[in-house]
């Protein structure tokens, strides 16, 4: 079986785990690079990671890669690549062009050229051409283009993997999916440790960490770009979805709660984590959401775990304070209440251990987004907040 070469994008500072993840796969070659990771193996492999992957973004096939001088020769590389093999000729189609310190003039230009080449191609072969469509393609071809390669790929995934398809109700300032399935694997959680998210807005971290509980495959509600490609098989695919709800499994033991100040996002998270298949940990309270303000939130065990990501400064209005004032009372009853729990929380707020008067343990810078942020430790160990530091920012 002839193996092919595929990227997978990601949120820069998951490439690590995103690189085990494709390991359990069963992707070879693996190779971190920044912003994604470089796998190979059979198109199935593909499929499996476009339905299983918690991490990636996006999954790209490589089809080919050249050197070029000028917008001649990609015209001609697009011209002479085999897209037939790849896609029938009634298909929509989508160019996307990245150049960096390319020596081309416009990438606009370059853009039209491509299309022109596999336009122009399928004319000569069949006397018709695909179309053109923006909004809603059922193909998408990425170029990146750099100093004096350009390589071309097909996006597998097409819509990005982290929209799952159950979040359709949004808080205020959502976490992508794939980046609250990095925060619990960097916070290094597992499903038999209590989870509470204090600020779960739409309740991202808690259904994430309920589906890998249950085992529900992240793609199984929706669907990808390569099934509007030749090359899959899909009765294969069929069978890898079966499979996948073959592997559910709806009585984890868990005890994952997530609270907000609103009502109206919480009704919201709920909504969701129903839409994510998770009706039977609600019905008996192994997964709740409720109202609740995070200065008076109270454990819901001895010991466990905290992942949240509260309010930014720019990003929010809390009722009554300011996020900095809060989040010092949110600490104070931390302080109080949950001695034996560890707590992570992104911010781009550096200054959150201060506000909070507490040491974190372990730094971790992550972008999320195009934001610069910290996902930070805390130990909440009985009459001492200032412990020790693990490791420098890393
Ligand atoms: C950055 S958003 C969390 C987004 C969430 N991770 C998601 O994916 O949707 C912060 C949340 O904190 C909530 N919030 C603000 N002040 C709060 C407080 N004192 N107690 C609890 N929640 C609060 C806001 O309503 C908002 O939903």
């Amino acid at each position: 079986m002839p193996a092919y070469h595929f990227f997978a994008v990601c949120p820069r500072t998951l490439e690590p785990i995103l690189a085990n993840e494709l390991q359990t796969l069963g992707g070879q070659n693996i190779k971190v690079n920044a912003g994604g990771v470089l796998f190979q193996g059979p198109l199935s492999l593909a499929m499996s990671v476009c339905l299983n992957s918690r991490y990636a973004s996006r999954v790209l096939l490589r089809i080919a890669t050249r050197q070029y001088y000028d917008s001649h020769d990609i015209y001609d590389m697009a011209h002479a690549l085999p897209w037939e093999r790849f896609f029938d000729v009634d298909a929509k189609i989508r160019v996307d062009v990245t150049a960096h310190r390319s020596p081309l003039e416009s990438i606009d230009f370059t853009t039209l050229r491509i299309k022109d080449g596999i336009c122009d191609r399928f004319r000569e072969g069949c006397g018709k051409r695909p179309s053109i469509e923006k909004a809603q393609p059922d193909v998408r071809i990425h170029a990146f283009i750099d100093e004096r390669y350009c390589t071309f790929y097909l996006n597998l995934s097409g819509e990005p993997l982290f929209k799952r398809g159950w979040r359709i109700e949004k808080g205020e300032a959502p976490l992508k999916e794939n980046m609250a399935a990095g925060l619990l694997a960097l916070a290094n959680w597992k499903a038999d440790t209590p989870l509470l998210d204090p600020f779960c807005g739409s309740g991202t971290i808690a259904i994430e960490a309920a589906q890998i509980a249950c085992h529900i495959a992240p793609g199984l509600n929706r669907s990808f770009a390569f099934e509007n490609l030749r090359i899959f098989d899909m009765d294969e695919w069929r069978e890898m979805k079966e499979d996948a709800k073959a592997q559910i499994n709806l009585h984890a033991k868990v005890q994952i709660h997530a609270s907000d100040i609103s009502s109206i996002v919480v009704s919201k998270a709920q909504a969701n984590a129903q839409r994510a298949g998770l009706q039977a940990l609600l019905d008996d309270g192994r997964l709740s959401f409720n109202q609740c303000d995070a200065r008076v939130v109270a454990p819901t065990a001895p010991q466990g775990l905290i992942v949240t990501n509260p309010p930014y400064g720019e990003q929010s209005n809390p009722k009554s304070a300011t996020v900095a004032s809060m989040m010092k009372n949110v600490a104070d009853n931390l302080k109080k209440q949950f001695s034996g729990w560890t707590a992570w929380m992104l911010t781009s707020d550096r200054k959150l251990p201060s506000q909070m008067r507490l040491s974190e343990s372990r730094k971790t810078v992550i972008f999320n987004g195009p934001l610069e942020c910290r996902f930070f430790k805390f130990e909440m160990v009985k009459g001492s907040f200032r412990t020790k530091k693990e490791t420098a920012e890393n």
